[in-house]
């Protein structure tokens, strides 16, 4: 029998997120290789026998991980098994799951990518922040905050109303800083959705200002939301009624 791989988005936690897709995919597998980012949950919805392995990545060992990654999706899939490789999110969005696709294709091994719901949208949605409002955002872009100089030009992403920045817990104060530089006021509200829907989701509001200051206590995962859609939620969760931005 002819192998596959799949490269699969889990969403960004609550397994209800997950698609039917991705649900078909995952309950046809032989093997599930999954990441950091994936709740442990989905896994009780494999059929039994299913074989697991943790692949997640630490700090500082992502090179030799991801390479071990590739080797083990190539090693099960040329024995014949159905391989899904279970990312968090969305598998394109900061996840290689771009660079695993080449990587098989470069040796003819058949894979197929099932789109996720990203935790780029759907954590903040959850939280209750819409990422364009009419009058208020018509434009977000979607930004890593793995490095503060350097690459990220914050300077550009400085104009655009909404920003959403994965992976920027450890950077915040100077990503804030940089913002702030850049001719965004300091008083603008922000917020940080910490394991946006999981069980321990943690939301905290503050200001460009006080995060610059490093006053702002947050743990990762978290997305990091600047912008004046941010006030909708706050309003939302006082009142639960739509405001004008
Ligand atoms: C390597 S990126 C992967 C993003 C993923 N592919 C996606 O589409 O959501 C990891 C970052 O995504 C964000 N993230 C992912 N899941 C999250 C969640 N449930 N709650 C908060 N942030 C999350 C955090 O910023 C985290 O550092």
């Amino acid at each position: 029998m002819k192998g596959k791989v799949y490269i699969v988005g889990a969403g960004p936690g609550d397994p209800k997120l997950l698609t039917l897709k991705a649900l078909e995919v995952l309950r046809g597998s032989d093997v599930v290789l999954y990441d950091r980012l994936v709740n442990p949950e989905i896994l009780h919805l494999l059929r039994s026998g299913t074989k697991t392995i943790y692949v997640g990545k630490k700090e500082g060992e992502q090179e030799e991980r991801q390479e071990m990654i590739l080797n083990l999706m190539e090693e099960f899939v040329r024995e014949g098994y159905k391989v899904t490789r279970l990312k968090g999110g969305d598998p394109f969005i900061f996840g290689r799951g771009a660079e695993e696709v080449l990587y098989l294709l470069e040796r003819d091994i058949e894979v197929e990518v099932v789109p996720g719901i990203s935790s780029c949208i759907a954590v903040p949605e959850l939280a209750g922040i819409p990422l364009t409002l009419r009058g208020c955002s018509s434009a977000f872009a979607v930004v890593s905050g793995r490095r503060c100089r350097g690459e990220v030009r914050w300077s550009d992403y400085a104009k655009v109303d909404t920003l959403v920045i994965l992976m920027g817990v450890g950077n915040r104060d100077c990503i804030a800083r940089e913002l702030i530089k850049a001719g965004r006021d300091p008083e603008e509200l922000v917020a940080f959705v910490e394991k946006g829907t999981w069980k321990e989701e943690r939301v905290i509001f503050s200001t460009l200002g006080s995060v610059a200051e490093g006053l702002v206590e947050v743990d990762p995962p978290a997305v990091f939301v600047v912008g004046r859609v941010v006030e909708f939620a706050k309003t939302l969760k006082k009142s639960r009624e739509v405001v004008a931005c």
